[in-house]
């Protein structure tokens, strides 16, 4: 590999060159990211229509001493369902109740985690006919082991009319499949609505699940694309991610059901929160938004124009000032300041569907208007052919084989150098050489990134897809980081993506590969500063996509020789014994990549890459 290091012929890489797509996928975000405990905390992912199926809350108590079904008297006007509990027994008399009480429970999302010392912020909306004794616990499954609790009390007038409960719960133990009960053991009828509870240790008090939060800090994002993915479009317009129904109180938010990825979401991680994330990452923005286009069905162009102004309203939302209608709603919110939204993507994976030109016209257009500044994002590919449409950047998707990712490095070596910048905002090896995961699929996506590095030029922004994996409901494979209520690993494909951080805004060096042996190795070097000790550092990465090693051998020209220097200088490698090995919750890191010192630097050396290997050599200036 031979480099130009004086980094005279070198380009600089764009600041937004490596980012994340979030997309409401897998639980990515309601019993993921967003750090609510409760599942179906407003009674509404049975339908509007009652009687409904209140599932996964359960009854606790027999026929004999509690009638649970839902109404329609909630005080919430966009939420109308209420649960309604008729208790049977009594605490004296001849139905006494069970010790425990009767009531129902909530077990979250497979299992609530629950941890000793931790907090919890409990609020509910309760309406009764009677005085109100109500026991809000976190117990185990099975009601074994009472982790924390606290007596709701109240007279017959404190809760005849809707009342908001806000009760903080200090655990007294941990268990990661816990559950939140609402019991009693006082005869008379009970309305619950809006349950919620959210751990007080989330990011900032911001709602984000700090674990998960922390994986997404380390990969160091330059922007979020958000919310989807299909879960913007829907299988059906009615059932797609409408922001306006996602921002304001979390109480009065309908939720809606993402029939793509078949759940349901209260929403609660909404539009304000997506931005709110964004800011808190120190990422861009990038708001995909529905077109007036879903996978079945469609609007016409005659009829979009009360989508074009959502957009525009969502637009506002985010960036108008105070004084704007729906800039004071984000006000309201509790930030005073515009959101920095720079980005916006008009629809997803749409432009082969039969109104999508007509429609991105119109937004395009009212857009451009409104907004001069903001970049318009196109559904349809503009690296094969020319667009014809106007558009700041065009979006490519590609999920496919170890093989053709890795023979994709050099795709974006033949586009024109003119015209839109490409976002490819979803790659991903999938299939039988992706498994859950393989250090396969991460070595062929490293390769592919290489490339995309080397023409960043015309190719400004990359994200990997899917981000987050419920392990308790795959709807996708593989993904970047998998979870369950308390555990969480990355993939080798995370780890890959690491590699990659401080590309941002790097220099690209001028380098060639003289490839004598093996064309299964794909090369690249950068310069770049430490934010943390402000030192330069060149970078080499190197996948080796074959089953031998190489001895690569290194020539750093237009260096001064003594300017490199042993200490400081590292190797990391990421590789396994076994090219299919992935990781899983009972082995983590069984596929990270290993840090060591690099013992002699020098403008010129060898450095063998292992089989199946991607290797990264930070060398100190
Ligand atoms: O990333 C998973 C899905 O793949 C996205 O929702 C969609 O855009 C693509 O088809």
């Amino acid at each position: 590999l031979t480099v130009d290091a004086s980094g005279a012929s070198g380009r600089q890489i764009p600041e937004t060159l490596f980012g994340i797509f979030f997309e409401e996928i897998n639980h990515a975000g309601a019993g993921g990211l967003w750090a609510e405990l409760v599942s179906n905390r407003g009674f509404e992912a049975g339908g509007p229509n009652i009687p409904s199926n209140i599932d996964p809350w359960s009854i606790i108590g027999s026929e004999t001493s509690i009638n649970v079904e839902t109404d329609r008297t909630s005080c919430f006007e966009r939420n109308k369902v209420a649960l309604r509990l008729e208790v049977l027994c009594d605490s004296t008399g001849n139905n006494i109740c069970p010790a425990d009480g009767v009531g129902v429970y909530n077990p979250g999302f497979w299992g609530m985690n629950i941890e000793q010392g931790k907090k919890y912020k409990v609020v509910f909306y309760a309406r009764s006919t009677g005085p109100l004794n109500l026991s809000v616990s976190f117990t185990g499954s099975n009601s074994v082991g009472n982790l924390a609790s606290t007596m709701i009390k109240g007279s017959a007038s404190d809760f005849s009319n809707w009342t908001k409960v806000e009760a903080l719960l200090v655990a007294k133990a941990t268990n990661p499949n816990s559950r939140l009960q609402l019991t009693t053991t006082t005869k008379g009828v009970i309305w619950l609505d809006q349950v919620s509870a959210m751990p007080l240790d989330t990011y900032k008090g911001h709602g984000f699940r700090s674990d998960l939060f922390q994986m997404l800090v380390d990969m160091k994002p330059s922007f979020i694309r958000f919310p989807g993915g299909c879960f913007v479009e829907g299988d059906w317009l009615m059932n797609a991610f409408r922001w306006k129904a996602a921002v304001g109180p979390w109480e009065e938010r309908p939720g809606h059901f993402g029939d793509v990825w078949k759940y349901w979401t209260d929403d609660g991680l909404g539009y304000f929160e997506f931005l709110q994330l964004a800011e808190d990452l120190d990422a861009l923005p990038i708001w995909v938004f529905n077109n007036g286009v879903s996978h079945n069905d469609e609007v016409d162009t005659t009829a979009v124009l009360p989508f074009v102004q959502e957009a525009l309203d969502g637009i506002e939302f985010a960036r108008g000032d105070q004084t704007s209608k729906w800039g004071s709603i984000r006000a309201s919110m509790g930030h005073p300041e515009p959101f920095n939204l720079k980005y916006v993507a008009v629809g997803n994976e749409d432009c082969g569907k039969k109104n999508y030109r007509g429609n991105y016209l119109k937004f395009y257009g009212a857009i451009r208007r409104a907004y001069p500044d903001i970049e318009i994002i196109s559904n349809c590919d503009g690296s094969s052919t020319p667009l014809d449409h106007p558009a700041d950047m065009y979006d490519y998707h590609i999920y496919t084989s170890a093989n053709d990712m890795f023979s994709r490095a050099t795709t974006f070596n033949r586009v024109t150098r003119s015209g839109p910048k490409a976002f490819v905002s979803e790659y991903a090896v999938t299939g039988k050489d992706a498994g859950q995961g393989s250090l396969l699929a991460a070595l062929a996506e490293a390769a592919f990134l290489i490339g995309l590095e080397k023409n960043s030029d015309v190719v400004k922004m990359a994200s990997y897809a899917p981000l987050f994996v419920n392990a308790n409901d795959r709807r996708w494979n593989p993904d970047s980081i998998v979870f369950n209520s308390f555990q969480l690993y990355g993939t080798p494909s995370y780890w890959m993506q690491l590699f990659f951080s401080e590309s941002n805004g790097a220099t690209l060096l001028n380098s060639s590969l003289q490839a004598t042996a093996s064309n299964s190795l794909i090369a690249s070097a950068i310069t770049w500063q430490s934010s943390v000790d402000k030192k330069n550092y060149i970078r080499i990465k190197a996948v080796n996509f074959g089953a031998t090693a190489v001895n690569l051998k290194i020539s750093l020209n237009g260096l001064d020789p003594n300017s490199l220097q042993s200490s400081g200088s590292t190797k990391s490698v990421l590789t396994s014994t076994n090219v299919m090995d992935e990781n899983s919750f009972s082995q983590p890191k069984k596929v990270v990549p290993i840090q060591s010192l690099v013992q002699s630097v020098g403008k010129d050396m060898n450095v063998i890459v292992a089989p199946h290997s991607f290797t990264l050599l930070d060398l100190l200036k």
